[in-house]
């Protein structure tokens, strides 16, 4: 779709993590929904991919989330390249890979903490205020993604499952801080095989989510749907949250599109 349609036509967006998984499919939505995208992202290599995607349609910032100042380059480069901001979306994250508390020893637990709530909650709270200002001026949104570990067990282990939690607070108390220039909210998506990493602190800096679900079976069993999402499928709602006609009324909510909160079916008898 050219720019000036669609139903983000004209909206200036900075997503970060957009460089693979999720955030990569929000950015390509995005782009594709009329809008440009800022993307704040660690991996070059990622960056550059998005610039021969997109060209002049994003504007690439490396950095990491846990720094304000990389955070507030990022809400810079969007204003002064496209000319403000009307959506931030907090999407970068690592998981625990479903460690269990009495499975990790007290200096995992301690170090895999600082680093993935470093991530996963610290990174949205600056990006949140690094954006709020320029997002108040357009009467813009924020959208942080969450997970069903944002409201139900066993989507990974203790760290992850706390963030997510956490994740939620913020929403509320944002949406309640930021109110009535700027809405926010969050979609909690379900599995879906990506490049998502975990914290070096517990060695798993290396390993991503798609070799541990090199399948759609696992995923399946989750959902009450039967279904294996992958990334694109749960765009939809970033589109939604960040459109002010299509979600003019919506502050404070959590999404929750991972069809695990309704348990499955048991399958009939053969
Ligand atoms: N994959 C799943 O099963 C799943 C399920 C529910 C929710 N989520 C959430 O979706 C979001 C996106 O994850 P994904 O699955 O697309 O993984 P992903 O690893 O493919 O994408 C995350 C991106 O964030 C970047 N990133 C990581 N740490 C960063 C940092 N400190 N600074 C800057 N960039 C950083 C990575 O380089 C990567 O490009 C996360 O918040 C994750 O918790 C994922």
């Amino acid at each position: 779709m050219a720019a000036g349609q669609g139903r983000l036509a004209g909206l200036s967006v900075l997503v970060t993590g957009g460089g693979s998984g999720l955030g990569r499919a929000v950015v390509d939505r995005f782009v594709a929904e009329g809008a440009t995208a800022t993307v704040l992202e660690r991996s070059p290599e990622k960056l550059d991919n998005l610039r021969e995607a997109h060209g002049d349609r994003v504007r690439g910032v490396r950095g990491d989330v846990t720094s304000g100042e990389d955070n507030t380059a990022a809400v810079e480069a969007a204003v002064s390249a496209f000319g403000g901001l009307d959506a931030f979306v907090g999407n970068a994250g690592l998981w625990d890979f479903g460690r269990a508390a009495l499975d990790m020893s007290m200096a995992e637990l301690e170090n895999g903490y600082e680093e993935l709530f470093g991530v996963n909650v610290k990174g949205y709270l600056l990006g949140a205020r690094a954006a709020a200002q320029a997002l108040a001026e357009r009467r813009g949104s924020m959208i942080f993604t969450l997970s069903n570990a944002a409201l139900y067990p066993r989507g990974g282990g203790v760290l992850y499952t706390a963030s997510k939690h956490a994740g939620v607070g913020l929403v509320a108390q944002l949406a309640y801080e930021l109110a009535p220039r700027v809405r926010v909210n969050a979609v909690a998506p379900g599995g879906m095989a990506t490049d998502l990493r975990g914290p070096r602190a517990m060695a798993l800096g290396d390993t991503s989510i798609s070799d541990m679900l090199p399948t759609g079976d696992r995923l399946r069993r989750y959902s009450a749907l039967d279904l294996a999402p992958s990334a694109e499928d749960y765009v939809a709602p970033y589109v939604l949250l960040a459109s002010r006609e299509e979600s003019a009324t919506v502050t404070g909510a959590v999404l929750d599109v991972s069809a695990v909160g309704t348990p499955r079916r048991p399958d009939p008898a053969p």
